[in-house]
């Protein structure tokens, strides 16, 4: 598949029938980091979760969170789990780095939907399991921060639900000069 096919093709994938390999995970993780990123600092690291052990570690601690988990709980259930991946990013005090370092993640986070999508992997990019309380249970320091939660796998292509739309291009841009 080409770039451009990837890109105008991919949709968020929110179920899953299966994970993927860790070697084809590692493989996707290392597409992600081909990302740019400024003053090659490569800002990066990441959590796996591939395995039921790894689901229902997770699950013990949100639950030492009092957090709903019905979600996660489903999935161990039904075995039908996605590979899960914490991308986190180490903050800086200098908020120029740290903006420059948050673009980087956003890239890192792209490459690796697209390097998915041209697989037939689907993933997607959640924020909504980040609390600064979970980040130290799962092993972060004060200086780190998770950018998301990506769960990605194997799926039907016969049951995605996603609409996409983008508005009009020429909506978004304004122009200097002629
Ligand atoms: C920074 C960021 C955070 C997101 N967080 C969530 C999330 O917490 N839960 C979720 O279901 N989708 C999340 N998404 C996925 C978006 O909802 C999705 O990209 C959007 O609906 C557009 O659909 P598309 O990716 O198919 O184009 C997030 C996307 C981004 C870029």
């Amino acid at each position: 598949m080409d770039v451009k096919t990837a890109i105008y093709t991919r949709e968020t994938i929110r179920r899953f029938t299966k994970g993927i390999s860790d070697e084809k995970l590692y493989s996707l993780l290392e597409a992600g980091t081909w990302a740019p990123n400024h003053r090659k600092r490569e800002p990066w690291r990441f959590i796996v979760i591939n395995d039921a052990i790894g689901y229902k570690t997770l699950v013990d601690k949100y639950r030492e969170l009092n957090r709903d988990i019905m979600y996660l709980e489903k999935m161990i259930e039904k075995n039908q789990f996605p590979t899960m991946v914490v991308t986190i990013l180490q903050k800086n005090e200098d908020p120029v780095i740290y903006h420059e370092d948050l673009l980087a993640h956003g890239a890192m986070i792209q490459n690796i939907q697209l390097a998915a999508w041209s697989e037939h992997i689907g993933v997607v990019w959640k924020t909504q399991f980040v609390t600064p309380t979970f980040g130290a249970k799962i092993g972060l320091t004060e200086n780190e921060v998770v950018t998301g939660f990506l769960l990605i796998g194997f799926f039907d292509e016969n049951v995605r639900t996603n609409e996409r739309t983008r508005t009009s291009i020429t909506e978004k841009v304004m122009r200097i000069g002629e």
